[in-house]
Order: C-alpha cells, then sequence, then structure tokens
C-alpha cells in the first residue's frame, strides 16, 4: 500500500501516470470556465452577462462530464477513491508539515476532502444560477421564468454566496498547492499538466496508471 501519511514512512518515489488526460482536461478546462465565469459575474453589463451565462453553462456541462467519470472513470478519478481517501485525513493531516513529498498517488485525503468541496460549491453555483435573475440588466437565468419571484430573489441571493464560497475554496486550493510545491517540495501542478507524478509505493507494489 502507497503511504497515506504526508511522507511519514518513507518509501522510496517512484515516478508513475497518474492522471489521465480527460481528468487533466477537464481540469484546466474547468479552471478557465470557472475563473472566467467569476471574473464576468462580478463585472457583469448588458454586453457581457450572456457571456456570463455560456460559461456558467460550460461549467455546468464540465461538472456533469465529471460525475459521470466520478462513477465510470479510472481508479484515481472514483468517487469512492475521494470518500475512502477521507478515512485517512487524521493520520495524514498529523504529518502533513513533514518537510517531504506526500508522494500520495491520486488525491491526499485532505485533496480529496476540498476537491469534493470545490464540486459540491460549483454545482450550487450552476443550479442557483440557472434560477437567479439581474433585474438592472433585463436578465434571469433560464430557469428562473419557471419559479414565483420570492424563489427566484432567494436563489439570486444564493448565487451571490455560493460564489464567495467558491472564491474562499478555490483561494485555499491554491495555497495548498503553494504550500505543497514550496514545503513539501512535491509539484502537484506538473503532475496535473503531464500526468507524471511521484509516488511513494511499496518494494512489491505498484501504483496503478490510469
Ligand atoms: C449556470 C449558469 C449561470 C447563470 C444562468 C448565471 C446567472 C447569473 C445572474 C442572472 C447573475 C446576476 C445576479 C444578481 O443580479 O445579483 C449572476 C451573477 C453572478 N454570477 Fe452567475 N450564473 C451562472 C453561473 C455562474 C457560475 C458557474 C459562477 C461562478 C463560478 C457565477 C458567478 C457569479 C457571480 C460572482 C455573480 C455576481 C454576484 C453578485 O455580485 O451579485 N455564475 N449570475
Ligand atoms: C477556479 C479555479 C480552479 C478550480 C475550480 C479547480 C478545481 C480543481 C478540482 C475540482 C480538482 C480535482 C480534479 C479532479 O479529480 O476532478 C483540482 C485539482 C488540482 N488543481 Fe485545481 N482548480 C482551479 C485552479 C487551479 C490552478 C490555477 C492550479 C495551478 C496553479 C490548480 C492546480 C491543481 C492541482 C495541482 C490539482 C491536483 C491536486 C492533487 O494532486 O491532489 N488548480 N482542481
Amino acid at each position: 500500500m502507497a503511504s497515506d501519511d504526508g511522507g511519514v514512512t518513507g518509501q522510496p518515489l517512484v515516478r508513475r501516470k497518474i492522471w489521465g488526460l480527460p481528468i487533466r482536461l477537464f481540469h484546466w478546462a474547468l479552471a478557465g470556465s470557472v475563473l472566467t465565469g467569476l471574473y464576468l459575474g462580478e463585472f457583469r453589463s448588458f454586453t457581457n452577462i450572456n457571456l456570463h451565462f455560456y460559461f456558467g453553462y460550460a461549467t455546468g456541462v464540465l461538472l456533469l462530464f465529471r460525475v459521470v467519470y466520478g462513477f465510470a472513470g479510472p481508479e484515481h478519478a472514483r468517487f469512492s477513491n475521494l470518500f475512502r481517501s477521507l478515512r485517512g485525513m487524521g493520520a495524514y493531516a498529523g504529518g502533513v508539515l513533514r518537510r517531504a513529498p506526500s508522494g500520495v498517488p491520486g488525491h491526499n485525503p485532505l485533496g480529496s476532502a476540498s476537491v469534493i468541496a470545490m464540486l459540491l460549491a460549483l454545482a450550487v453555483q450552476v443550479i442557483t444560477g440557472l434560477c437567479s435573475e439581474d433585474d438592472s440588466l433585463f436578465s434571469e437565468g433560464p430557469l428562473a421564468s419557471y419559479l414565483d419571484s420570492g424563489t427566484v430573489l432567494k436563489m439570486t441571493a444564493w448565487h451571490y454566496w455560493s460564489s464567495r464560497v467558491v472564491i474562499g475554496l478555490v483561494a485555499l486550493h491554491l495555497a495548498a498547492i503553494a504550500f505543497y510545491a514550496l514545503w513539501k517540495r512535491e509539484n502537484l501542478v506538473v503532475s496535473m499538466i503531464t500526468g507524471w507524478k511521484r509516488v511513494r509505493v511499496d518494494k512489491d507494489t505498484s501504483a496503478r496508471p490510469d
């Protein structure tokens, strides 16, 4: 079994292909659509509110893909794996400050928690967006006309608040990645670009590439 304790046990690090092309393309497309969607939502106007909607729909389509991939995709992308890894959170958090790469194949337990939180917050963001309106721009999401005005007002307020949650989670995501790079000398970004990661494995087993 690979180390799940923040790099405490010191098994050797071996290069393995961990992230397949679909998850890497998904990730960078999601980062692009969410950052652009946030910008266009924050600085919305008559000329760009439709573009905000389109980036919102793109985010929704990416999330649908991720749900399918979470059930039907390879080992490290599976939700079952993400939830299973949450059980090792206590042990992992205990060793996380150790100045060594964790070398966990796939997401480490804290990473799994943050991935689940980001996907959930983004789902709320998209669903509330579909039901929101901006009176001053005479614009509304495609489901708003099916709802009464009180519900639309609530959805619009939630759309705002969940965007603050998304911003907070993305900031945490980036801070964690910087911490891994600078403190633990583990460059997770290169792995998310190339798919290759240095992981800890026992002598007699190997991490299975996707
Ligand atoms: C599913 C498609 C989406 C639709 C139809 C949609 C629709 C809207 C509407 C109508 C508003 C104006 C609300 C108001 O007047 O306060 C808005 C604002 C906003 N949206 Fe979206 N949205 C969508 C997806 C997203 C996504 C995915 C994000 C972020 C990742 C996002 C972030 C924001 C932000 C930050 C605001 C400004 C909130 C404020 O300052 O009040 N939206 N959106
Ligand atoms: C709005 C922007 C972003 C969002 C919503 C986001 C979301 C996510 C999600 C959902 C995952 C999990 C991938 C999966 O299994 O589905 C992930 C992983 C990852 N993201 Fe992002 N991301 C964003 C921006 C970035 C940026 C700008 C970077 C690089 C600087 C980055 C680097 C990574 C890395 C390295 C991983 C893999 C972490 C690990 O090894 O456990 N992300 N991100």
